[in-house]
């Protein structure tokens, strides 16, 4: 059991949550994700470390309550349990020797992003983040990212604040405005990925995706995260999360990501009526 001691609502469907684990703190690196079971009958869901505090043996992620397992996970209060968590996991990140990045991160993605964005920020490159959000009452990490960069630019899809527009756009206006970057790291939903990576690929900038398939080991034991890579099969839990995103077959992993959409939603629709038998009580 693993001692739950924050699980903070941020907005609306996104929650931190940090949790006493001494031994996946000490390891932890950028890019690295851990596998939560929030009770015994739970199901196994992948997280990104979002944070890592080695000195305090903690360990913060910060997801979105999309279905049955994260909704659950949001109810547990500060001071309870996990049943298990498991990490670091994967591969961690690349980023040495990276000297100019831009750093783009989609909603929750930008959570996932920031821990890269930090690290490059602390060994001394020079980091543009481009974040984009659906509108203002979703955004997130809003100073934490201002602070792990030189310049942020913010957008929304609906000009309720930062620009107005998508994360492609900000990308483009600040390359043809003559920013060189050794890289790109983008990390959101599939498609704004595809997107990105099809933009970088007219500039001939290499670029970094983060895949976020459906995976149930996490170890490499099953192949259930399989994704295809320059026409290789790789399993994103131990020869990723991280690939080269020019390479990535997004439609596959989209594709991939729909399998189970009929069950998520039962179990969904599950856990609302029992929540609901809870409150008529
Ligand atoms: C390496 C990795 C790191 C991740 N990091 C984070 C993170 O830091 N924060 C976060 O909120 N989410 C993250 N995810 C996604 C997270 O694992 C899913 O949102 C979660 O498993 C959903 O579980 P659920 O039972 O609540 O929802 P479900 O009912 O299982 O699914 C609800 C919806 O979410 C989609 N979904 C399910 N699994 C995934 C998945 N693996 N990736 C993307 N969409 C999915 C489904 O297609 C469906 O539309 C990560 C996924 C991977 C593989
Ligand atoms: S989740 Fe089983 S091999 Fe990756």
């Amino acid at each position: 059991m693993f001692l739950v001691k924050e699980n903070t609502v941020l907005n609306p469907n996104t929650v931190r949550m940090t949790v006493e684990a001494p031994m996946i703190a000490r390891k932890a690196k950028p890019g690295q994700f851990v596998i939560i079971r929030g009770d015994e009958k739970g199901e196994r869901i992948p997280l990104t470390i979002s944070g890592y505090d080695a000195a305090g043996g903690t360990v913060t992620v910060i997801y979105q309550t999309v279905g049955a397992s994260t909704l659950k996970l949001a109810e547990i209060p500060a001071g309870g349990y996990l049943c298990d968590i498991v990490g670091p996991l994967g591969r961690a990140s690349e980023l040495d020797g990276i000297k100019k990045a831009a750093v783009v991160g989609g909603g929750l993605g930008c959570a996932i992003a920031y821990p890269q964005a930090k690290y490059l920020h602390e060994h001394g490159a020079s980091v543009d983040i481009i974040a984009g959000f659906r509108n203002k009452d979703i955004i997130i990490l809003e100073d934490e990212m201002r602070a792990a960069c030189e310049n942020l630019v913010l957008l929304t899809d609906d000009g309720s604040n930062g620009h107005k527009g998508l994360v492609t756009d900000g990308l483009k206006a600040l390359i043809d405005a003559g920013a060189k970057y050794d890289v790109v790291i983008v990390i959101g939903p599939p498609i704004m990925m595809k997107f990105v990576c099809r933009l970088t690929k007219e500039y001939g900038i290499k670029t970094v995706v983060s895949m976020n398939p459906i995976m149930i080991d996490g170890t490499g034991m099953c192949g259930g995260c399989r994704v295809s890579v320059g026409g290789e099969m790789k399993f994103a839990c131990v020869d990723g999360p991280d690939f080269d995103g020019h390479l990535v077959d997004f439609d596959e992993l989209m594709k991939r990501n729909r399998m189970y959409r009929d069950e998520e939603q039962h179990d969904c629709n599950l856990f609302r009526e029992a929540k609901e038998r809870e409150h008529n009580a």
